[in-house]
């Protein structure tokens, strides 16, 4: 049977997030290597050369699934027929730069990105936010978008839900795959939260396995919440191919699902759950299921987890109060 390519739009497809996805996407990692894809590629106007190579390159690699591939700097085509968007392109900080100034520029490009996505996506369009920061700058492209499901939009903490499996994997002497319900909480930022007491490592409790409060709260949890600045330290450039991993990894868990006795972690709308104000834009535990998730519920949260996960939402509120204040939601 052939099947309908499925029309995937990826935003700062120039940069080098984007070089290291579209590859990806297009050789099948993404959504499945039995589905076509079409490529939508947006850019800004200074942008589009380097996307028209990177599109000559994805032509020289004869990727059996790739059907197309369109290169605009026009949103309203960029998301015409959409069924997943990744927006990639962001407005990074520069010196001197406030952060109410990094949330305003942000909001001149998420703002109308959702707008885009309202009037021109398809009807089962999956958003996938990963410019930073990335929480509110989903909640800005979601509050332009009231056509849409506010659920279609989401965050992507999954890069730290993988940076926090490798830390756990090592302490523990155990490989990723023997370590199942691990749960980032809160912000893409410093102020996340990993949490391993709901964790199980080959099936035993992972914070009884690892029995040492002091390595998490002074070397697990740091080390996770601040890997992106030590890679930037380190490469003297953000994470890029770990990034897109993360990407296509989130995409794929939300459209295919979690494995049997295992979630995974995305920013989502807060429904309210474990104290989380509704309508933030905050990661949570979730199970994914035919192209739908639903939060892990009932989980018990100690006061080691609850001072953490609120320190985290309290900067989501703060962020969501400064664009709410610039008339960006
Ligand atoms: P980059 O600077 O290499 O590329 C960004 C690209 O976006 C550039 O080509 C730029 O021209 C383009 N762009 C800017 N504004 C745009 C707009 N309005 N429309 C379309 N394209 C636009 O950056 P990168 O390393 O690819 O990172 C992209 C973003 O991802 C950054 O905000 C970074 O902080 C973030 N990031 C998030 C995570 C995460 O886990 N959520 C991880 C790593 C990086
Ligand atoms: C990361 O987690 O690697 C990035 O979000 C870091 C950054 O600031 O781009």
């Amino acid at each position: 049977m052939t099947r309908t390519p499925v029309n995937v739009t990826v935003t700062g497809a120039a940069g080098q997030i984007g070089y290291a996805l579209l590859f990806r996407i297009a050789s099948g990692h993404l959504l499945g290597s039995d589905v076509p894809v079409n490529l939508r590629l947006l850019e800004i106007p200074q942008g589009l050369k380097a996307a028209e190579g990177t599109a000559m390159e994805l032509d020289d690699c004869a990727f059996p699934l790739l059907r197309g591939i369109e290169i605009t700097d026009d949103p309203n085509v960029a998301f015409a027929g959409a069924n997943v968007a990744l927006l990639v392109g962001a407005r990074p900080r520069t010196a001197g730069m406030e952060r109410g100034d990094l949330l305003s520029a942000n909001g001149g490009i998420f703002k109308p990105q959702g707008k885009a996505i309202n009037d021109n996506a398809a009807d089962d369009i999956k958003v996938l936010v990963v410019g930073n920061p990335a929480n509110t700058n989903a909640l800005i492209a979601q509050a332009a978008a009231p056509d849409v499901p506010a659920e279609r939009f989401t965050a992507m903490t999954r890069l730290d839900h993988n940076r926090a499996l490798s830390q756990l994997a090592k302490k523990t002497g155990t490989t990723v795959s023997d370590i199942k319900r691990l749960t980032i909480w809160g912000n893409h930022s410093a102020t996340q939260y990993p949490d391993i007491f709901h964790a199980e490592v080959s099936g035993k409790n992972a914070a009884e396995v690892v029995n040492d409060e002091q390595w998490l709260a002074d070397t697990f949890i740091p080390t996770v919440a601040k890997r992106g600045a030590a890679i930037i330290e380190a490469r003297g450039a953000s994470s890029a191919a770990s990034a897109a991993n993360a990407a296509i990894d989130h995409v794929h868990t939300w459209v295919n699902g979690t494995a049997a006795g295992d979630w995974t972690s995305m920013g989502i709308v807060s429904d309210g759950s474990y104290g989380v104000p509704a309508g933030l834009i905050s990661s949570f535990p979730v199970t994914t299921k035919d192209g739908a998730f639903e939060i892990v519920q009932g989980l018990d949260i100690n006061e080691f987890s609850r001072a953490r996960i609120d320190a985290s939402v309290k900067e989501l509120e703060e962020e969501r109060d400064a664009v709410r204040a610039l008339g960006l939601i």
